[in-house]
């Protein structure tokens, strides 16, 4: 197979939801049907069950299993289809938004009956903000749940998309007959005891009597009504305003039943774009160059205070990375060779010898990679579209030993570079600052610094709105609007001017009187 057919048979993306919605039972059905795996359960949930105390320990040994299926490959159908894992924690919303960036697309699972959460929302927005093209699937059909187009004006509205029904459920909970598949023109029936597609009919015409035979008079009349609906009102799919990030398909199933998951599938892998080109501060990087590029996404410690290893996680953005090649680490201006890259089939981490631009391989590191970091053949390049977003909690970080002040810092620098949480530095007082998306990332910091670090932490607080990253054109405006905030200026971990809002009103008020002044909710723009 040449380079180019390697690459073009890709589809990368991540699956995300609000936890509970449906993600691992989804993943699971996925690998069974690519013969990654062959009994249901070999899929671990990495969804970390809160105890009462907040233990960390059994945290991370529920969060542990995770690292096995960070990044899962199987083949179907002649594509091979990497499945980027996100954390099902949502005070790991970090390590998502920045997994999101490693993929082409994404599927959102949202739960019948609760609609959009929270959470689906927030990694809505990254993927709104990236262009990045997503399906939905409707989960949980078996269940009694929201009315289908309801949940289709609220996906609208609440996720900002325009949706594209392309199947549509007939009943559902006690009474689910199954799906009308609008892609294929089939007609795909449920038997709750089988607990799979009992039987798939080609349908392409709805007035054919046979259909009350098959579903009965009622849900055959709705069904028509349905359809004749959706067709009247939504356009038909066009792929490019997918591809655009601007409509987006919807299927409807149940995960569990593994009932709606193939039809996904198959459209999925027609439909779904290949690896896409990736943008550096020098150049646009094409996937199917011949070189290899590639950048650091994640970072997963070894939680075994023993060996401080961790794996680097790297993108393939171009060509074909080798096992034992001597590749440039950019930032460090070093060659390196890497003799047992992994990659990742269900739960069995394998050695590779080769990947290709699309694909995810795990670097075992014992501290040369930040998250950002770049990998190349020799070129100067520095890959963009990781960007920081402001955290939504803040706390003084102080040291509570004054004789480990020193590996303290050593932690909060190596913890900062792995993304655990984000770092800011008052320019006034010079305190440290740690922003967090959730209370836990704060309990893994003042773990991971006693156990790896033996360095002890105090957390102070401090009630800030958002971080802003700041910008303008006009260098005086700037500078009177630093010394005027002077109090509220940080630098984050790469130097760069935030401002500190302490509430939503300060913030309006700010960007009222300075309205040659730019503010930023993320780091790059
Ligand atoms: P997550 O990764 O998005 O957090 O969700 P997960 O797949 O773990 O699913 C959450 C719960 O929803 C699980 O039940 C799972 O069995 C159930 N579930 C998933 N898909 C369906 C579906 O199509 N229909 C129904 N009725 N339930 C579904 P649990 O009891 O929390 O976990 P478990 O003990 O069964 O593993």
């Amino acid at each position: 197979m040449t380079l180019q057919d390697e690459i073009r048979r890709r589809r990368t993306f991540a699956i995300i939801s609000h936890p509970d919605a449906g993600k691992t039972t989804l993943t699971e059905k996925l690998l069974l049907f690519g013969g990654a795996i062959h009994v249901a359960g070999a899929v671990k949930s990495n969804k970390i069950r809160r105890t009462a105390t907040s233990d960390w320990m059994e945290i991370e040994k529920q969060r542990g299993i995770s690292v096995a299926t960070s990044a899962m490959a199987f083949d179907y159908e002649g594509y091979k289809i990497n499945i980027l894992d996100t954390p099902g924690h949502q005070d790991f919303a970090e390590d998502t938004y920045r997994t999101l960036t490693a993929v082409d697309s994404v599927i959102i699972v949202i739960d019948a009956a609760k609609g959009v959460e929270t959470q689906t929302r927030k990694l809505m927005e990254v993927c709104r903000m990236r262009k990045t093209p997503v399906i939905v699937f409707v989960n949980k059909l078996d269940r009694e749940g929201k009315a289908p187009f309801d949940l289709l004006d609220e996906i609208e509205s609440e996720l900002q998309i325009t949706v594209r029904p392309l199947s549509w459920p007939i009943e559902m909970g006690d009474r689910f007959k199954g799906v009308y598949n609008l892609y294929e023109r089939k007609l795909d029936l449920y038997r709750p005891d089988k607990q799979v597609v009992t039987e798939s009919v080609a349908f392409s015409d709805l007035t054919d009597p046979d259909l009350e035979r098959r579903i009965g008079e009622s849900s055959a009349a709705q069904l028509r009504e349905d359809i004749e609906l959706i067709e009247g009102v939504y356009p038909p799919l066009d792929v490019q305003t997918y591809l655009s990030g601007d409509v987006a398909p919807v299927f409807f199933g149940s995960a569990l039943n593994n009932f709606g998951v193939r039809e996904l599938l198959n459209c999925f892998v027609r439909i779904a774009p290949p690896p896409q080109p990736v943008q550096t501060v020098e150049r646009l990087v094409q996937p199917e160059e011949p070189t290899f590029t590639g950048f650091v996404f994640k970072i997963h410690a070894n939680m075994d205070p023993n060996h401080r290893s961790c794996i680097a996680f790297v993108k393939v953005c171009s060509g074909r990375f080798e096992r034992n090649a001597n590749y440039r680490h950019v930032r460090l201006d070093k060659m390196m060779r890497f003799s047992s890259p992994t990659a990742f089939m269900a739960q069995k981490k394998e050695v590779v010898d080769e990947a290709f631009a699309g694909d995810i391989v795990g670097l075992p590191d014992t501290g040369n990679f930040k998250i950002g970091d770049s990998l190349t053949e020799g070129e100067l390049l520095h890959f963009k579209g990781l960007p920081r977003f402001s955290p939504e909690l803040f706390k003084y970080i102080e040291n509570a030993d004054p004789m480990r002040a020193k590996q303290l810092n050593k932690g909060i620098d190596q913890l900062m570079d792995e993304g655990v949480a984000q770092l800011f530095t008052n320019r006034f007082n010079g305190r440290k600052i740690i922003g967090a998306v959730g209370q836990l990332q704060f309990e893994v910091i003042q773990y991971r610094l006693l156990h790896e670090y033996g360095a002890q932490c105090r957390w102070d607080p401090l009630p800030l709105y958002k971080a802003c990253w700041i910008e303008s054109d006009d260098k005086a405006a700037l500078d009177s609007f630093m010394r005027r905030k002077a109090q509220y200026m940080a630098s984050d971990h790469e130097g760069r001017d935030v401002y500190l809002a302490d509430s939503a009103y300060v913030l309006t008020m700010a960007q009222q009187d300075f309205p040659d002044v730019r503010f930023h909710f993320t780091s790059e723009f």
